[in-house]
């Protein structure tokens, strides 16, 4: 649990002013997707909530959004897990234990775990989108009893681009949740024994009420569509359904226009949306 000496990040300090940021442990889990802990100045605690992101300022390159992966239940430093995609993003993955960043946030509005307290709980992660939900499904775990039944699916493209691997185990292990994987395919130079097809084939393998099931979806966005019609087969209702979305950002606080969908701001009014606030947005492209 979070400890009760941590100074909470008091982001009205200076809003636009980033923080500065220690690396203190990376872990390189794919060619391309590497995690970083951070410790804040003196040790502030971020003060985040699952599902919020922060903008990560690298020195001389520039600041992207990027999902807080750990959950506020864990102490100390905070974990980010980074794709290297472009300029930013490649910069990081060359830094390392000592180098400094900066950090505005936490921001958005996260997926609100309090409103879930009492539900039954699926999770559906594709890929990187496993990087936001960690945090509410081990936030879920380490709060236990104020939640109802878990279930997690989660599909990467491959064997090898499996993020968080030890904890995975951990999951498969627990018997307070239901963990299902899927590779989309397996290379014949690496070992699986488990199912291979996209992510939609676990669905109707899940195991839930789904009048009473609330489900978070994060994904890339070719994901959402095949999840959401999966969902309806299971007669999930569309108020049940989460979803986190990402648009380019620039500000983080719903000034720039940036992450503009229709008349939301990705950036304030999100990233986690329930299904009906943005089914009918052309943009959200769900
Ligand atoms: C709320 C939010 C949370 C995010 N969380 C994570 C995370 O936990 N881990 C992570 O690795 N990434 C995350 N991203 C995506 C990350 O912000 C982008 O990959 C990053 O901004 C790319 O910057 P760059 O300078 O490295 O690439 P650039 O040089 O700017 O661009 C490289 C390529 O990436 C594309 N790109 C740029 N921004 C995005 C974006 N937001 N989404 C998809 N493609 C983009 C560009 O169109 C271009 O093709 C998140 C994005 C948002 C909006
Ligand atoms: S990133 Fe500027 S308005 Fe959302």
């Amino acid at each position: 649990m979070r400890s009760s000496t941590s100074e909470k990040f008091d982001i009205k300090e200076n809003e636009y002013q980033p923080v500065n940021g220690t690396i203190t442990r990376t872990h390189n889990f794919t060619e391309d997707d590497k995690l970083f802990e951070i410790q804040l100045l003196e040790g502030k605690d971020l003060g985040h909530q699952p599902g919020q992101f922060v903008m990560l300022l690298v020195p001389n390159v520039g600041e992207v959004p990027i999902s807080v992966t750990s959950s506020p239940t864990k102490p100390g430093p905070f974990e980010l897990t980074i794709r290297a995609v472009g300029n930013v993003t490649n910069a990081i993955h060359k830094m390392g234990p000592g180098d400094s960043v900066g950090i505005r946030g936490p921001y958005g509005t996260g997926f609100k775990p309090e409103i879930f307290e009492g539900e039954d709980m699926l999770y559906i992660a594709g890929g990187i989108g496993l990087a936001p939900l960690r945090s509410m499904i081990n936030y879920s775990l380490d709060n236990r009893e104020k939640f109802g039944d878990l279930t997690t699916v989660y599909g990467a493209k491959e064997p090898a681009e499996q993020l968080y691997t030890d904890e995975l185990q951990d999951w498969k292990e627990r018997d307070d949740m239901e963990y299902l994987e899927t590779v989309d395919q397996c290379p014949t130079d690496q070992e699986w024994e488990g199912r291979i097809g996209v992510i939609t084939t676990c669905i109707p393998d899940v195991n839930i009420d789904p009048d009473t099931t609330k489900v978070l979806v994060c994904g890339p966005p070719v994901m959402y569509q095949f999840v959401l019609e999966e969902l309806d087969d299971l007669a999930v209702p569309d108020e049940n359904i989460y979803l986190s979305l990402e648009r380019n950002m620039h500000c983080g606080r719903g000034l720039c226009g940036h992450c503009q969908m229709n008349e939301l701001y990705v950036c304030t009014d999100g990233p986690v949306f329930n299904y009906p606030e943005v089914r009918d947005k052309e943009e959200a492209e769900v």
